[in-house]
């Protein structure tokens, strides 16, 4: 049974003018790598669908770098073809009109001052044109190699500090951030010679999805959750990241990551911290954030031991995806033919705190599984006595929690119930919220909340130098374990739930992985 709550649909409060004060000053959106995949597909999609939502101020003006040859012209007939292919929205040539006119091109290498000293003369010419006050935000949308380099040279040229005091310079940083503890550090010291790290904006898109940030608002805007959201009453937590995609060209990228590094260290240990943290002082972006990292401190440090029992990595091999046939990892495009790669990977994470002992965390995430699906799970411990017979309740499973991130956005509760009749038979049933049926308005892409979020100086989304180390201190410690131990690493079909180790993984504690 299926019961969903109706409520009657609510509009979008951006749109209705409600979220005054969330409109950011005028600037200028600076973006290395702008001829690249993420400002195409995801960036200039998310602006333009910002400015429909009239959440830009009416002057903002962008300028894009990159190796690529484009003229203004050119570059604006690229973003106009992006925005017709990725946003979410309709085109609509009349208000793109608008937005185009305020775009530049700089065509750099970015280790080239010559290019930095062009763009200072770009946006010198815009502040003499346009009296606004010199307010720059700079994306780093390049290859990570390229991050240290482009802010050197952000500083030499003078660009790393605002010009007025009341003026400001921000800067985001795309993932990776980093391959390891050692280069996040190396990253983090570089970035800092040059800004503050209140100018630092690290981005991760899992924070500017809605269900992510709903983690909160559900367990801390509602009395009837937090006082079970602990050891006495939860008994397991289960994260499952599943995508039924491969690596889709970006072969040469994902053979260096694997997807611990690309999605455990980043979106799935923030999913964990949002799950387990306190609640903050205030809603604000370092109170937050100091929540999270205890959680990321508190994470019992494996032992060369739990490794090589509570973490499995897997690599899938051909199968079949929604009934056709797909390669396995060895015969897609740019990958090593002897790589050890992981596609998948399964952990069980313990959180030594006063809340969370003796509640294990299981985390698993994997490529080519059967199909999309990101859900948390939260499974309540039994009721203390059953005084129902077993007779009445063969089917009866304990209650869970689950949050659903995507593609089905929304939250259920399992519970039993009587089966109607006149004898006690008790049946699961499931209570469900759905955003869909809730909410009438679709919800805006991660990247335009992320985006505004900058543009304001907002950085509760956005990650903090410790928070990046901690993940980074755990990962790095089950990656040189990995690389220590030689055994050879296990694979999946394509289209299934990852390797059986992955079952035999939470099964050692007497529990099996949910089927979302
Ligand atoms: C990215 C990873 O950060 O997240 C990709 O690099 C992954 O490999 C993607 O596919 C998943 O994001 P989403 O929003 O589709 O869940």
């Amino acid at each position: 049974m299926s019961t969903a709550i109706m409520e009657k649909p609510m509009a979008n409060p951006l749109r209705e003018g409600l979220v005054d004060g969330r409109r950011p000053q005028p600037f200028t959106l600076v973006i290395f790598g702008a001829a690249g995949d993420l400002a195409h597909r995801k960036l200039f999609p998310a602006l333009y669908n910002l400015m429909l939502d009239r959440l830009l101020p009416a002057h903002f003006n962008i300028v894009g770098l990159a190796r690529h040859p484009y003229s203004d012209q050119e570059f604006r007939k690229e973003i106009e073809e992006s925005i017709r292919h990725y946003s979410r929205r309709p085109w609509d040539a009349g208000e793109f009109s608008r937005f185009a006119d305020e775009i530049h091109y700089v065509t750099a290498n970015f280790d080239d001052a010559e290019a930095y000293r062009q763009l200072a003369a770009i946006l010198q010419g815009i502040a003499d044109r346009t009296h606004m006050p010199q307010n720059h935000l700079f994306y780093m949308a390049t290859p990570p190699s390229f991050y240290p380099i482009i802010a050197q040279n952000l500083g030499a040229a003078g660009l790393n500090k605002p010009k007025q005091e009341s003026d400001w310079v921000r800067i985001i940083v795309e993932k990776p951030f980093g391959r390891d503890l050692a280069s996040a550090q190396d990253l983090n010291n570089d970035l800092h010679q040059v800004f503050d790290e209140r100018q630092i904006f690290r981005i991760d898109h899992y924070l500017g999805k809605e269900t992510v940030q709903n983690i909160l608002v559900f367990r801390f805007a509602n009395g009837i959750f937090e006082p079970l959201w602990n050891h006495q009453y939860i008994d397991h937590v289960q994260i499952t990241v599943a995508e039924s995609l491969g690596v889709e060209g970006r072969g040469s990228y994902y053979d260096n990551a694997g997807a611990i590094r690309d999605m455990v260290q980043n979106h799935m240990l923030q999913l964990v911290s949002l799950m387990a943290m306190e609640p903050p002082v205030a809603f604000e972006a370092d109170a937050v954030r100091d929540e999270k990292v205890k959680v990321l401190r508190a994470i019992r440090p494996f032992s060369t031991r739990d490794i090589s029992e509570y973490t499995v990595r897997g690599q899938y091999e051909s199968g079949f995806i929604d009934g056709s046939p797909v390669p396995g990892f060895l015969d897609e495009p740019d990958i090593a033919s002897d790589s050890r790669t992981d596609t998948f990977v399964a952990m069980r994470l313990l959180i030594d705190n006063w809340r969370w002992a003796g509640v294990p965390f299981y985390l698993r995430t994997g490529k080519r599984l059967a199909k999309r699906a990101t859900e948390i799970a939260v499974q309540f411990k039994t009721a203390p006595h059953r005084f129902f017979s077993q007779t009445a309740t063969p089917e009866l499973e304990p209650n869970v929690l689950t949050l659903k991130i995507q593609p089905d956005e929304g939250i259920a509760l399992r519970f039993g119930a009587k089966v109607p009749g006149p004898v006690v038979r008790i049946r699961t049933v499931n209570m469900e919220f759905l955003y869909g049926t809730s909410f009438a308005d679709a919800a805006p892409e991660a990247y335009e909340r992320l985006l505004l979020d900058a543009m304001i100086g907002d950085s509760t989304l956005f990650t903090r130098k410790d928070e990046v180390e901690s993940a980074w201190t755990l990962v790095t410690s089950i990656l040189n374990g990995w690389a220590r131990a030689k055994n050879p690493i296990p694979t999946y079909e394509s289209g299934s739930w990852g390797p059986q180790e992955a079952e035999q993984l939470i099964a050692r504690d007497g529990f099996r992985w949910r089927r979302p």
